[in-house]
């Protein structure tokens, strides 16, 4: 029997018989085809497992040319496109007058050339009628100045009146598309980034430092506000911080302020659509900031998502491939699962000081790099440039003309590799041994101190992401309070905020057996940003069985040797001291400033099951390599992969049947890789291989039966 196409029954009665006895129909005839024991039940189209699309603004062109776009996508095997973000003016031209009709048409068509559909929310680009009539919408400035229509991102996140209309508009989309099955997901506004420093703003922060504190006398001694004379006497005096100087306990409350603001202004809109949208749908929003950015806690932000996602940008230059893959391994851990690449670009950006392009196959080594690191779609912004606006000069897949732009061709590559694909990656995620603790307060707590202008937390992360990536070992980067007992051996440079409870947790991971690693800065600050008493690693410093005595800032290199090897230490040197029988000395200063001479840079002690250690300095490449292999094989981390050719990246992801292998060369040379067992090359139809050849940018594939 032909397959009942529900939606063309449904156009077709509704022309001849009107919408009630229509729906009526269509509800007979499915039970006609329908399996028993499925009708009612949403379970939504098929969606592939692997997807590649881009951002599409329909409302940017005569409708008339949609069909052709629509064409040219399918032409290049995108299954999706992300419609709606930034279209507000068009949603509701005038208060209260709603024009979805075109979206519909919009999303049907996409349909019509199996292409699913994100639907973003509008809200980061309110139209000029909301904010002239009620300008307290719009965010003001630190300089006090109010933002002005023309651009994005004029709102103001705090303001209720701006949130009412943000529900408004929300609620309409909700219930217009909450159960089209061709939407498949929802992106609330674009990519979080400007606060507001109105007088409504400061009112909601004393109040949440009331509802965090409990009274001002707690406030006063967390902050030690008897310093410069800031003590408090009423909520209503605590300012929002316009400047870098003020004190660290504000600068870490403001921004935890921040981070629950942002997670508010998004509740609004995750509500809506949970009331009025089928579960199926999922809700993420695209975090920018180059996958670094620190507006906010993303941890606390994408607890209410069902989905994380993210802007992979290269910006100006090549593909920085541990900066990347760090990236998308920070993204997976906001949710500790996979991810969507929501925007990423096809060539050139425009936003860079020179907007160089990537080079040929860069672009698909990109996407690959981004599935082996646990995305499970990339969507390239954008489609097309609209015609006039701030963006013209930004890469996209086709020109103002309609037509394809060299890249196009390349895309479309990906996309056809894409679908060969999708079925081996079903079901299939990265896997580690390892993981690397990330934590929002000990990032702002050092940026608003960094006391080495040099001194760059994502630069010292890469300093031990590097070589475990070399070692062809999958790492995640999880926030330091996510569950830990997985890991073999977990690493933390940079935690500056231990608190006791977060101590407890670390050392609970230890002496039920975990290997940990404590780096440079550690434990030096409490919750509130204030010094811990004990010296470094404050609470764990017990455990530890040793300590951190002083820090220096370095603006010379200092040598460093012991049992691991040799080398020097840059920008930052810890002194550290061994109190406990059983505290072992791994590395030594040498002769330096002479505070540092001959003092140990790295200890370890066995504690409970596992091992606590302390690594005080940020050292060269090649002894941090030297340091990274003690670490993994002293916590019998296993080996994934066997060796291969330099430039060549290899991600794992694993499943419930089966394993797959991404391999991608990122070397200007072609490159043999021997694999460890024959696999299937899934992107070459399948065939059983020993050995795979890749060019410079080349990509394999590769599948075998789980272990
Ligand atoms: C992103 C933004 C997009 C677009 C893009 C250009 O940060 O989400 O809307 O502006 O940059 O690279």
């Amino acid at each position: 029997m032909k397959k009942l196409d529900a939606k063309r029954f449904l156009r077709a009665a509704q022309r001849r018989i009107g919408t009630g006895r229509a729906a009526l129909c269509l509800v007979l005839a499915l039970a006609l085809v329908a399996p028993a024991g499925t009708l009612g039940q949403s379970a939504g189209p098929k969606i592939p497992a692997l997807l590649l699309g881009a951002s599409w603004y329909p409302e940017q062109w005569p409708e008339s040319r949609w069909n052709k776009d629509l064409q040219l996508m399918e032409d290049a095997h995108l299954d999706v496109v992300r419609v709606g973000e930034f279209a507000w003016s068009t949603e509701e031209p005038a208060e209260g007058v709603y024009k979805l009709g075109w979206l519909a048409r919009a999303i049907h068509l996409a349909q019509e050339h199996h292409i699913f559909v994100v639907l973003g929310t509008p809200t980061d680009a309110p139209p000029v009628w909301l904010t002239d009539k009620y300008p307290e919408t719009l965010r003001v400035k630190r300089d006090g100045r109010r933002a002005q229509h023309g651009a994005r991102r004029q709102f103001n996140y705090a303001d209720p009146l701006y949130r009412t209309f943000c529900a408004q508009i929300v609620t309409q989309l909700a219930q217009r598309f909450g159960h089209n099955p061709d939407v498949i997901g929802w992106q609330i506004d674009n990519e979080y980034t400007d606060e507001s420093f109105d007088a409504g703003t400061r009112r909601q922060f004393d109040n949440w430092l009331k509802a965090h504190f409990g009274t001002i006398a707690a406030l006063n001694r967390d902050w030690t506000t008897a310093y410069w004379s800031e003590t408090y006497d009423h909520w209503s005096e605590i300012p929002l911080p316009m400047s870098a100087d003020e004190n660290p306990g504000l600068l870490l409350a403001y921004k935890q302020f921040v981070t629950d603001t942002w997670r508010s202004y998004q509740g609004v809109q995750t509500d809506i659509i949970r009331k009025y949208a089928d579960p199926r749908q999922f809700i993420t929003t695209n975090f920018g900031g180059l996958g670094w950015s620190d507006h906010f806690d993303h941890y606390v932000i994408a607890r209410d998502l069902s989905l994380a996602s993210w802007d992979d940008y290269v910006g100006e230059g090549q593909l920085h491939v541990a900066r990347n893959g760090a990236m998308n391994d920070l993204v997976r851990g906001f949710k500790r699962a996979n991810f969507w690449v929501m925007e990423t670009q096809p060539g050139a950006v425009d936003w860079a000081p020179v907007n160089t392009t990537l080079d040929r196959g860069e672009t698909r080594a990109i996407a690959w790099q981004d599935v082996g690191h646990g995305a499970d779609a990339v969507l390239y912004w954008q489609w097309r440039s609209a015609l006039n606006g701030q963006e013209q000069y930004h890469g996209s897949l086709v020109g103002p003309d309609g037509e394809p732009l060299p890249i196009y061709k390349e895309i479309s590559g990906t996309g056809r590799q894409f679908q060969r694909a999708a079925a081996a990656v079903a079901g299939t995620t990265p896997v580690a041994q390892v993981a690397i603790l990330d934590s929002y307060d000990s990032r702002w707590a050092i940026d608003f101190q960094r006391f080495n202008r040099n001194y760059h937390q994502l630069s010292v992360l890469l300093d031990y992401y590097r070589p475990l990536r070399h070692e062809r070992l999958t790492v995640d980067i999880v926030n330091a309070s996510a569950p830990l007992d997985k890991y073999k051996l977990v690493l933390a440079p940079d935690l500056n905020v231990i608190s006791p409870h977060l101590a407890a947790h670390l050392l609970a991971y230890v002496e039920q057996g975990g290997d940990l690693l404590l780096g440079p800065r550690s434990g030096m600050k409490n919750q509130y940003d204030g010094l811990n008493v004990q010296r470094q690693p404050g609470p764990l410093a017990g455990p530890l069985g040793g300590r951190v005595v002083e820090y220096y800032a370095l603006d010379t290199t200092v040598p460093v040797s012991g049992e691991l090897g040799a080398g020097t230490a840059t920008l930052w040197a810890e002194r550290l001291s061994v109190r406990a029988k059983n505290d072992k000395v791994l590395l030594r200063y040498g002769k330096a400033n002479g505070w540092l001479d001959g003092h140990p840079a790295m200890i370890t002690r066995s504690v409970g099951k596992g091992r606590i250690s302390y690594l005080g300095a940020v050292l060269d490449p090649a002894l941090m390599t030297r340091v990274m292999a003690w670490a993994a094989s002293d916590a019998h981390v296993r080996p994934e992969f066997p060796p291969v050719p330099k430039g060549v990246e290899v991600c794992r992801r694993v499943g419930a049947d089966h394993t797959i292998f991404i391999l991608i060369n990122h070397g200007v040379e072609p490159a043999n890789v021997t694999l460890p067992e024959p696999m299937k090359n899934v992107l070459k139809g399948d065939a059983r291989v020993a050995q795979v050849r890749l060019p410079s940018q080349g990509v394999a594939v590769l599948e075998t039966p789980a272990h």
